[in-house]
């Protein structure tokens, strides 16, 4: 059994929730039952529903025109990215999949016992996808599933049109599948909708946890065409048989709030990323500036540390806590989350100044 490698969500739990300050979160800060029009005491332990609440494939369907048929709610976007690429792949099947990337969502879909085919996003090309190079790699390899994240994690940069009207090609030319996790994308303003709509062979993912700060809850849902999504719930039966009645409860109180709760989101991000990037122009941080989200992921400063492991546990001699790039295939590089309120994000930049300014951290050799 391929049991994971990359051990970024035990990591997350753990040692990402060290340290005083902290720039490891990519999700907005949490939200409150007023954000939702929810009073707690009113939840039920008794409901229940065979595949989660009307209500959110309504919103879907209101919002981007999907047919309800076409949507699997999951047990977290994570779970429904799951049921989706094991509709698809079969056992031993190939993934083609970006680098640096989310790499957990690939890691689950590694227990069918896939090959797994890395293509490049590069920080010297501000992390675009070559999409034309993707078509050769998919005929090359005759690959069953891609797998991309848009807004991309870890650099927060989106796939620009000339992107999209390739993987559309893509789709269209291999017949491959092609999954793409948008969890990032409602950071966006306006959010341009899921890819999902441009071809059957597209499957979205995305969900409540990242821009919408219920990230404790638990829920998302994937995108695809009908025939692919009644596979994709057969897995679902088997891995959860059906959501928490709970999280359906907050889930459909959240499809009232979604506007507010996304431009909620989007001020943490629009707010930090200035305080971040005005901070920034007095380093030589090298980094490629997200689109959106709450994340960013600039090289390692070489004079200071040779890897992001190596870098963070010099700010952890300061209480500051990032995520190393290793998690994401980049040791060369860093994640930093500027998605915390103002306050706490000046300390957390203040320390990092003191690290970043201090001559006696200078490596000898960089
Ligand atoms: C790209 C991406 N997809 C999915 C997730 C997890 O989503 P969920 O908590 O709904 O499983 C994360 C969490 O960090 C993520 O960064």
């Amino acid at each position: 059994m391929a049991l994971s490698k990359v051990p970024y969500i035990r990591w997350a739990k753990y040692e990402g929730l060290m340290g005083t300050h902290r720039l490891t979160a990519s999700a907005t800060p949490a939200a409150d039952w007023k954000d939702i029009g929810l009073d707690p005491q009113t939840l039920a332990l008794t409901e229940y529903t065979p595949y989660g609440p009307d209500e959110v494939y309504q919103q879907l369907n209101s919002d981007w025109g999907i047919d309800p048929a076409g949507i699997v709610l999951g047990a977290s976007a994570s779970h429904a990215h799951f049921c989706f690429g094991a509709s698809i792949v079969p056992m031993g099947g190939k993934i083609i999949y970006e680098t640096p990337g989310y790499l957990p969502l690939l890691d689950a879909l590694s227990l069918l016992g896939v090959e797994r085919i890395p293509i490049a996003r590069r920080f010297e090309e501000e992390y675009r996808l070559d999409t034309d190079a993707l078509q050769e790699q998919v005929i090359k390899e005759q690959a069953d599933l891609v797998m991309l994240t848009h807004l991309h994690n870890p650099s927060g940069v989106a796939f620009g049109d000339e992107e999209i009207r390739g993987l559309v090609e893509v789709a269209e030319k291999t017949g491959c599948h092609i999954l793409i996790d948008e969890m990032y994308r409602g950071f966006l303003d306006p959010d341009p909708g899921p890819l999902c709509r441009f071809h059957p062979k597209i499957v979205s993912v995305w969900g409540i946890n990242k821009v919408h700060g219920i990230s404790q809850v638990r829920f998302g849902w994937g995108c695809a065409t009908a025939e692919l999504a009644d596979q994709a719930r057969r897995i679902f039966d088997s891995t959860t048989l059906h959501t928490s009645c709970l999280t359906d409860q907050v889930a459909r109180a959240a499809m009232n709030h979604l506007d507010h709760l996304q431009q909620r989101g989007r001020k943490f991000a629009s707010e930090g990323w200035e305080i971040f990037s005005n901070w920034a122009r007095d380093f030589d941080l090298q980094l490629v500036k997200p689109a959106g989200g709450l994340v960013c992921f600039p090289k390692v400063p070489q004079e200071i540390a040779k890897s992001g492991f190596e870098f963070r546990e010099v700010c952890m001699q300061r209480d500051l806590n990032l995520t190393p790039g290793e998690f994401f295939g980049a040791a060369d590089h860093v994640r930093i989350g500027f998605g915390l309120p103002a306050q706490d994000l000046h300390k957390a930049l203040e320390v990092l100044t003191t690290i970043l300014t201090d001559p006696t951290l200078r490596r000898s050799h960089p």
